[in-house]
């Protein structure tokens, strides 16, 4: 029975997220998230302010210890190929719970709107779900046996996953060595694929989402990638217009977030 109502959960949530994906995109494309740069004079109106770090931390506790409680709730948690997809999940998300939040540089006493975390937490949770039970639960999925290891698609997958890791924890990573310590302004990022795009993180966030989708061949992997470019294409935009009209010498062949494309 417990079975039969998790699948329903899982499918039912599962839809909603692919309907709710271009709400998303559409919405964020009109009334950028008020965190960072965006939060500027906008934070009153998105409930009251809790420290940045923390509100790292909490939005992302349920892609990191959520997702693992759910993959051992599942009977096949302890196999082989799902455990290594477990591995890959907690490979990004226990960085970008656990180590992320302590490594960006925030102004003393920032904080972040309330609003932004509670909605994080709730997408996360979902999506900890629906990506979690398809790996360890046989009432949903939970199929990958040994002969996954040598499907194309997982290893075509973990190679798509791995690039966009080192893109993404890349730049974040020089992003963050722009403040020197005690600093809080912006400065324009340069090398690397910040000559291509403002954005090379969010560019990377999306290719890792797209390399689980492929390892997990999942429909909860795809709806993941939707919901990561509902999120992150609009933000590209805005912060690149940002750039653009806070530094008048800002390069202007760079792109928001694909190469001589977007
Ligand atoms: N999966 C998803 O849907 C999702 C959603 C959101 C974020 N993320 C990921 O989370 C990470 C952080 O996202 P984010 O939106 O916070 O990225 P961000 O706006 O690029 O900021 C990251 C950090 O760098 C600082 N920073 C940004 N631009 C700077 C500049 N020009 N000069 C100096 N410092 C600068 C920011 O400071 P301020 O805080 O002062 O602006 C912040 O501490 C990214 O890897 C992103 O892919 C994923």
């Amino acid at each position: 029975m417990l079975g039969i109502d998790a699948a329903l959960w899982h499918h039912y949530l599962l839809l909603s997220t692919f309907v709710l994906c271009p709400v998303i995109l559409l919405g964020l494309l009109f009334l950028p998230a008020a965190y960072g740069r965006h939060a500027q004079g906008r934070s009153a109106i998105w409930g009251p302010g809790i420290p940045t770090r923390w509100s790292w931390v909490i939005m992302e506790m349920p892609s990191s210890v959520g997702f693992a409680l759910i993959y051992f709730y599942g009977d096949k948690a302890t196999d082989v190929v799902p455990l290594l997809l477990f591995m890959l999940w907690q490979a990004h998300y226990f960085h970008r719970t656990f180590v992320f939040p302590f490594r960006i540089r925030v102004k003393p006493g920032q904080t972040t709107p309330a609003s932004i975390p509670l909605m994080s937490v709730m997408t996360n949770s979902v999506i900890a779900f629906l990506n979690a039970a398809i790996l360890s639960w046989s009432s949903i999925r939970a199929d990958y046996d040994l002969s996954w290891l040598s499907d194309p698609r997982f290893i075509l997958g973990i190679v798509v996953f791995a690039a966009g890791w080192h893109i993404n924890r890349k730049a974040d990573a020089l992003l963050s060595a722009l403040r020197k310590p005690g600093e809080s302004g912006y400065k324009i990022p340069h090398g690397w694929l910040y000559e291509r795009v403002s954005c090379p993180n969010y560019l990377g966030e999306i290719t890792i989402w797209c390399g689980w989708a492929i390892a997990t061949w999942s429909w909860a992997g795809l709806a993941f990638v939707f919901l990561t470019i509902a999120n992150l294409v609009p933000r590209a935009l805005q912060n690149h217009r940002w750039y653009q009209q806070q530094f008048s010498n800002y390069p202007r062949h760079r792109k928001a977030i694909i190469p001589f494309v977007l």
